[in-house]
């Protein structure tokens, strides 16, 4: 049955350009819309700037002009960020336009006529230096709840609760420094213990993950407190009806902005806004967010909506904070990169294929490690996937005139492949986008294998088996453009040329059962290039981290985030029980170590060229005492081939050798049978 589905991404504040940790988001949800798509639903996509507050008031008086100046500038920079990066908005829009102002006015209406307002006096921070009320953000201190220092006035980085900035333990304004004074004011408040029943079975009916649900436990337990959302002039917003020089709180209408850009949807197409926000739509609504959003989400949107008699999401996904070489991104201190500033440098398909591989359903934070980008693009979309069209396209390009061969050589190799479609298409569904990913490239690996081990490149030495060269080729396209046709959520421009190449296009998963036989292709191109180190490098302004030299064992664990809340005892002590997930995690792989070599100034580590099913990696190994290198050449070992990159003193270490035993010349590298082959998993 064909679904009616919409879906937000969270709309990123207007004060500044979009960064990778917008990326990260937008990808993610632009990867789910997408393989809706091809399986048939109907699936829109609306998201907007989210334009209001006082940072962007703020910004634009230091830069003296206006805010809407400010908002226009970087709504046109947006666009075009994410179009580069091929995010398949069905509209972008604005919350500072007429008809969020309508759908704010509407909803505050309902609110009120069903009771779910209240005012009253509010001490409010006051800032005599600077000669203003402080909003939330500009008044800083300790958080009420946890206790962590240097936390916003209205929320916690840290354990993520919610509150006014009076709350906060020995505030300081932000704008002088000076401790602000109270002041009285009238507020309006959105009574949203009104909504815990109806949150409670909201919660209880599998719109939430399982992470997000623990939140919402929490939260319940402490008691669901009344909502600010009123804010004195001056502020740069939506004024309150009724209340002149008071505005709505930014994170009222900023969710709004959602109903608002599909409404501007709505008047552009056919769509009908009731059919997908009326109290009984049939049509679905999921969000996705950042982790530190769980609650604006959660509990203020779905009453919001449920209290002006709109339907409720069906589902809110949130995702993890994006690290760089372990370190958090952060405006205040700098190290944030921008989209722009990527796209100067690298290719946005790399980065899509490398955040799909690396992203699950779940709510950890994700690090984008510059060297294992590289690497990982440079093996799996040019090793693995691209290779395959590059190394059959010729043969019949130049001996068959661009034809391929009117029978499959291999046809159970080909329902094979074919079958596994419906598997990959439900771990997108299920966001479980890196184990999509392995999948695909485990069928990569076995589509290589049959190029390898039918060799066009020597049956076409003999004019006899031309036939036999045409048909080869044939298989290995034909798998290819399976391989492909999976990857169209996460690549799709890339498939795009595919399809083009192969005059073929796939509207949806179902073209992917049918292999292609007898048709013309076109003269094959370049569908990527291998990413050099040094031009990853330029996408950050700071040299990438370089860990110390290590005089562990390879068994040492790659360069982590500096979190200095763990202590490091925690770090190096194993936790006792680990779940299957956990182990999931490692691809252990089978490598043949082609050499084994002595390391300069190192009489620890040993340098091994590992074979592993067609790609060869260098991993530092501290078995040096164990091993003289001849014993290990031609030796089948255990790699923990998903390790992130480490960069020693002599070279970057490219994955872990398993061994047993204490240590030093205690040491067992772990072998398995012969008959087994290199790039095997182990399992
Ligand atoms: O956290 C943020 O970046 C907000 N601008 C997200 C708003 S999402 C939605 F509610 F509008
Ligand atoms: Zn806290």
């Amino acid at each position: 049955m064909t679904r009616r589905i919409l879906v937000t991404s969270a709309l990123p504040y207007a004060n500044g350009p979009t960064h990778l940790g917008h990326l990260i988001e937008a990808i993610q949800t632009d990867i789910w819309v997408r393989s809706q798509r091809l399986s048939g639903h109907e699936c829109i996509y609306v998201c907007a700037d989210d334009t209001h507050g006082t940072p962007i008031m703020l910004k634009a008086q230091q830069e003296g002009t206006t805010p809407e100046a400010v908002i226009a500038a970087v709504g046109i920079e947006r666009r075009r960020d994410y179009a580069d990066f091929q995010i398949g908005f069905d509209n972008y829009y604005t919350t500072h336009s007429p008809e969020n102002v309508a759908q704010t006015h509407d909803i505050f209406g309902k609110l009120v006529a069903g009771g779910h307002i209240a005012t009253r006096s509010i001490k409010q921070a006051y800032d005599e230096k600077a000669g203003m009320l402080l909003p939330d953000r500009y008044v800083r201190g300790s958080c009420p709840r946890c206790g962590a220092p240097d936390q916003y006035g209205d929320s916690c980085e840290v354990c993520g609760a919610t509150y006014a900035p009076s709350d906060l333990v020995n505030p300081l304004s932000v704008i002088s420094g000076t401790p602000p004074v109270e002041r009285e004011s009238e507020h309006l408040f959105f009574k949203l213990g009104d909504f815990e029943q109806m949150l409670r079975e909201w919660t209880g009916g599998g719109a939430l993950q399982a992470g997000v649900r623990n939140k919402l436990e929490e939260w319940f337990g402490q008691g669901l407190r009344d909502w600010d959302i009123s804010r004195d002039a001056p502020y740069f917003g939506i004024e309150i009806p009724g209340h002149p020089g008071k505005y709505f709180y930014v994170w009222l209408d900023a969710p709004i902005g959602y109903m608002a850009s599909f409404r501007d949807l709505c008047n552009k197409s056919g769509l009908r806004f009731e059919d997908w926000w009326g109290a009984d739509s049939s049509a679905e609504l999921y969000h996705f967010i950042g982790k530190d959003i769980i609650y604006f989400h959660t509990l203020f949107w779905p009453a919001t909506l449920h209290g002006a008699g709109y339907r409720v999401p069906n589902g809110v996904f949130a995702h993890g904070f994006l690290t760089i070489n372990g370190e958090k991104m952060s405006k205040s201190r700098g190290t944030f990169i921008t989209v722009r500033r990527y796209l100067d440098h690298l290719p946005a398909s790399h980065l899509r294929y490398y955040f799909a591989s690396k992203l699950s359903d779940g709510l950890e934070d994700m690090d984008l490690n510059l060297d294992e980008f590289a690497l990982k693009v440079n093996a799996d979309v040019v090793g693995k996937l691209v290779n395959i069209a590059s190394r059959c396209a010729g043969f019949i390009t130049r001996g068959h005139d661009g034809r391929l061969a009117d029978v499959l050589p291999d046809m159970p190799l080909f329902e094979e492949f074919a079958a596994a479609t419906p598997r990959i298409t439900a771990l997108y569904d299920a966001r479980d986008y890196s184990a999509a990913i392995r999948e695909i490239m485990a069928l990569a690996d076995r589509a290589n294998l049959y190029i390898d081990q039918n060799k066009p490149w020597l049956l076409a030495k003999d004019p006899l088996r031309a036939a036999d060269v045409q048909a080869v080729c044939t298989q290995g396209l034909n798998l290819f453009r399976l391989l492909m046709g999976w990857l169209k959520p996460v690549l799709p421009e890339m498939a795009e040329q595919a399809e083009a190449f192969l005059c073929s296009p796939v509207k949806g998963w179902g073209d992917l059962y049918r292999p292609l036989l007898g048709s013309s292709i076109r003269p094959y191109e370049a569908l990527a290039t291998r990413l050099d180190a040094k031009q990853v490098d330029k996408i950050i302004e700071a040299p990438p981290v370089v860990a110390p030299p290590a005089a562990a064992p390879a068994a040492a664990p790659a360069s982590k985030p500096a979190k200095a809340a763990r202590p490091a005892a925690a770090e190096a002590a194993p936790p006792a029980t680990i779940t299957i997930e956990d182990f999931q995690k490692l691809d252990l792989r089978v490598a043949r170590v082609d050499k084994a070599e002595l390391v300069e100034g190192s009489d620890k580590l040993l340098r091994l060229t590992l074979d592993v099913g067609g790609e060869t990696r260098t991993v530092f190994s501290g078995i040096r005492e164990a091993y003289e290198p001849g014993r290990l050449e031609g030796r089948l070992v255990v790699l923990v081939a998903n390790l992130a990159p480490r960069k020693m003193r002599f070279g970057v270490s490219e994955g872990m050798v398993l061994s047993a035993g204490p240590g030093g010349s205690d040491l067992f590298v772990i072998s398995p049978e012969a008959g087994a082959t290199p790039g095997m998993a182990v399992k």
